[in-house]
């Protein structure tokens, strides 16, 4: 069966405007700012549909649009600015920077409390140390369609594969930490055999930005299947000139699988429903006590 991220998504967002309303009431209108250098066609879209979905929520979008060819110290200066503005309660910097930038740099210089994305490293230790913080939207956002499909994840082995900052490591972290209570396995490209590590996952989350990175035969029978997958397949019978696939050959796994995430239409909507709701918490925590 199909898990419907669009809906659980669409669920979250009605729940994060009813917190957004409650939080306007109180004298604060939750605001977001959208960083985006360049026009990467991808990362327009991605931040096209964050800034809608803000909007929506009645969330304040702030849209900032700089050239590819934007100075470090121009960005480090807007950043500064949008730290000192009190209608900003959170920064996001959409990645990736064109080349040259040091992205690290640029995300160390976001204020802790506006990193809504959850990619500071005072964001990521705390997640390593079980401390309360801003979880990276797309592995937050796993965790509650899991949780929100009825999935069971204590006791379950769970196999990521994909490393990456911003999805693979903190996914596996967020699996293995006490109420989760999943054994993990993070597999990445030098990793041998895949499928056979795969074949024993109850749940596997795939966010290797590779399509058919898993293919029939390494998929267990009933297993909960992830894809975090987003690449663009050159399709000529599409307006757009091309079509989304994940990382999962879908086809040949959906029957396989007991559930399984689409693409599109999994777990991206997730993410943004994820930004939306750390926009709000960032919000939340400029309240007098
Ligand atoms: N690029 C791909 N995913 C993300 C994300 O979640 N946040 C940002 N800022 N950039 C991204």
């Amino acid at each position: 069966m199909r898990i419907d991220g669009k809906q659980i998504a669409a669920d979250i967002r009605a729940e994060v405007t009813a917190a957004a309303s409650g939080l306007v009431a109180r004298g604060v209108r939750p605001g977001l700012a959208v960083i985006l250098l360049g026009d990467n066609p991808a990362s327009v879209s991605y931040v096209t549909a964050k800034e809608r979905a803000c909007v929506e929520c009645g969330i304040a979008s702030f849209p900032v649009r700089l050239p590819a060819d934007t100075s470090e110290q121009t960005l480090l200066e807007t950043i500064s600015r949008l730290n000192e503005d009190p209608r900003v309660h959170g920064i996001l910097v959409q990645l990736p920077l064109p080349r040259g930038f040091d992205e690290q740099k640029i995300i160390r210089s976001i204020a802790p409390e506006k990193d809504v994305d959850g990619f500071h490293p005072i964001s990521l230790g705390k997640l390593l140390l079980g401390q309360d913080t801003f979880v990276p939207c797309t592995p937050a956002g796993i965790m509650e369609l899991l949780r929100r499909s009825g999935v069971e994840t204590a006791g379950k082995r769970a196999v990521v594969v994909g490393r990456s900052n911003i999805v693979g490591k903190p996914m596996a972290l967020l699996l293995a930490r006490k109420g989760a209570d999943a054994t993990v396995t993070l597999c990445h490209t030098a990793t041998k055999d895949l499928g056979a590590v795969t074949r024993e996952a109850d749940i596997l989350i795939v966010a290797a930005g590779h399509p058919h990175t898993i293919v029939a035969g390494q998929v267990k029978p009933g297993a909960v299947v992830i894809d975090v997958g987003v690449n663009r397949i050159p399709d000529a019978t599409k307006k757009a000139g091309f079509r989304l696939v994940g990382d999962v050959d879908f086809e040949a796994i959906e029957p396989v699988a007991s559930l399984i995430t689409p693409v599109p239409g999994g777990v991206g909507p997730m993410t943004i429903a994820m930004l939306l709701r750390n926009t709000v918490k960032a919000a939340a925590a400029t309240l007098p006590a």
